[in-house]
């Protein structure tokens, strides 16, 4: 039987963690979620981000703009955050609208504050292997492979997805681990042959069922980072039909989702105890 690899499980280890260090601390980090627009998908996760951060103790605020902000009035709330000496994290989440940069917005974090580990800065430093705020899905996803001793050291991991939020920074993470990386991605020839070449497979395309059984290598690890609604139901990146020559996959829901959040919030308190030392 495969290894049923459970976020929530997880997840509650990382805020035991949390309020374990809390407690020791004279001050209340604070998180800003910065929205623009009411995309359903957007609502709800900055919601969600806000729920937790809530629940964990953390000062946190949702400040939710029209779509129609201009990007020189976000980058007037950025730097009125990042001069605010009580706020420690700020996230702004993606996508932005078309109007506005998204490179431009990231840039203007102060990396000190920048919770999503998203500014060149601290993306120069995750790749020069340097203690820094780590993108939260990623870390999220190597914090769940340690739960469940998943051994990484010199083993083929590949990734199907070349994003700046999930792709692109495991593939940083796991080369620390000493994995052999390989970054797959929507040109890739004959991706089924290099699938199958994986004893650590992650899907993060967004397409609901890419990978099937036929791509995977029997005894690999599948974490699954897609999540789509397909006939009201949430459905991964990955068929199901595939977890059943698994060692060890994530659900969908329930896999890598809760994870994202618990990191986010562990790089609130870690970036507020850098700051204040
Ligand atoms: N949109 C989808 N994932 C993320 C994330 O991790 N952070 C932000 N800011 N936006 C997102």
């Amino acid at each position: 039987m495969p290894l049923k690899m459970r976020g929530h499980a997880v997840a509650s280890s990382v805020y035991d963690e949390l309020r374990q260090v809390l407690d020791t601390l004279p001050y209340t980090p604070a998180l800003r979620v910065v929205r623009l627009g009411d995309d359903p998908a957007s609502v709800s996760y900055t919601r969600l981000k806000n729920k937790r951060a809530r629940e964990l103790g953390l000062d946190s605020q949702v400040i939710a703009l029209p779509l129609e902000t201009s990007e020189a009035e976000l980058l007037e709330l950025i730097e009125e955050l990042n001069r605010d000496e009580l706020v420690d994290g700020i996230l702004v989440q993606l996508p932005l609208p078309g109007h506005v940069s998204e490179s431009r917005v990231i840039e203007a974090i102060a990396p000190a504050k920048d919770v999503d580990g998203f500014h060149p800065y601290n993306v120069g430093r995750l790749w020069a292997g340097e203690d820094t705020l780590e993108p939260c899905t990623p870390a999220g996803i190597i914090r769940m492979l340690d739960h469940y001793q998943i051994e990484l050291e010199g083993k083929e991991a590949v990734i199907v997805g070349r994003s700046n939020i999930v792709g692109k920074p495991l593939a940083a993470l796991l080369l620390r681990r000493n994995a052999t990386v390989t970054v797959a991605h929507s040109r890739t020839r004959d991706l089924a042959e290099v699938t199958r070449r994986a004893e650590v497979l992650v899907a993060a395309v967004g397409k609901p069922r890419f990978i099937g059984a036929g791509m995977v290598r029997p005894g690999a690890v599948l974490v699954d980072v897609g999540i789509s609604r397909v006939d009201d139901k949430l459905v991964g990146d990955i068929d199901p039909a595939a977890h059943e020559l698994s060692t060890a996959y994530t659900p969908v829901p329930g896999g890598v989702g809760p994870m994202t959040v618990a990191m986010l919030l562990a790089n609130t308190v870690k970036a507020a105890r850098l700051r204040r030392g």
